[in-house]
């Protein structure tokens, strides 16, 4: 059988920080910083609902940790400007290197799927907007199971909706607590390392392997 793909959606194929401009109209100079403490908030909040077992969708998580940033950094944004800026987070752009390795990986018969916190509607309609949705073969939600990564449930999820097995699969992740949470639940992982400057979590889990871009996976997973 081929080899099965789960690609991260959020910071993995979509860019969560390509509000950085529209945020720098709005509120200037903290743009970038703003966008880091908002992406960190959001997951943060993913994992304490997933702990403390009290779910909502990963919308609602990014939602309040707008509120949360506004307070953070005594920036006053109208009810209309955060709708704005939540109904712009449903069409984020992709990086640049993600068509041409999706289509190098589609072209080689790899079996694609997106899998990601995000709700199978919301990612539906981001994967849409960016014109990338034919490449995957379906779209998995850890919203099956109400709950968020790195729960092993929801990758054992995933292995259960592609019909993979653990030792098949891979996750590709930019986000070192995704590819640690996937290995650590037995699939295999690769961690896409786009800036020289990230760090991968001195856990002692290593991924599986590390590209610079989605281009390199082809030839390198299997
Ligand atoms: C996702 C989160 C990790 O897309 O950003 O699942």
């Amino acid at each position: 059988m081929s080899v099965t793909i789960a690609f991260d959606v959020y910071g993995t194929l979509i860019d969560t920080h390509g509000l950085v401009a529209a945020l720098q109209e709005l509120i200037g100079r903290k743009a970038t910083n703003f966008s880091q403490t908002w992406r960190e908030k959001q997951l943060e909040y993913s994992f304490r609902r997933g702990l403390m077992q009290n779910y909502e969708p990963f919308a609602v998580c990014t939602s309040n940790a707008l509120d949360y940033t506004c307070m953070f950094y005594e920036v006053d944004l109208t009810k209309k400007q955060k709708e704005i800026l939540l109904s712009s987070y449903r069409s984020l752009p992709v990086f640049n290197d993600v068509e041409d390795g999706l289509r190098r990986l589609k072209a080689n018969n790899y079996r694609l799927f997106s899998f990601s916190n995000g709700t199978a509607d919301d990612i539906e309609n981001l994967l849409v907007a960016a014109g990338i949705r034919d490449y995957f073969q379906g779209v998995i939600s850890v919203d099956d199971l109400k709950s968020f990564k790195p729960s092993p449930a929801v990758y054992s999820h995933f292995l259960r909706e592609s019909g993979a097995k653990g030792g098949e699969a891979w996750l590709i992740s930019s986000n070192p607590f995704d590819v640690i949470g996937a290995i650590s639940a037995g699939m295999n992982a690769a961690w896409v390392k786009r800036s020289k400057n990230s760090i991968f979590d001195p856990w002692g889990i290593e991924p599986t392997l590390t590209v610079e871009n989605l281009g390199e996976l082809h030839g390198k997973i299997g």
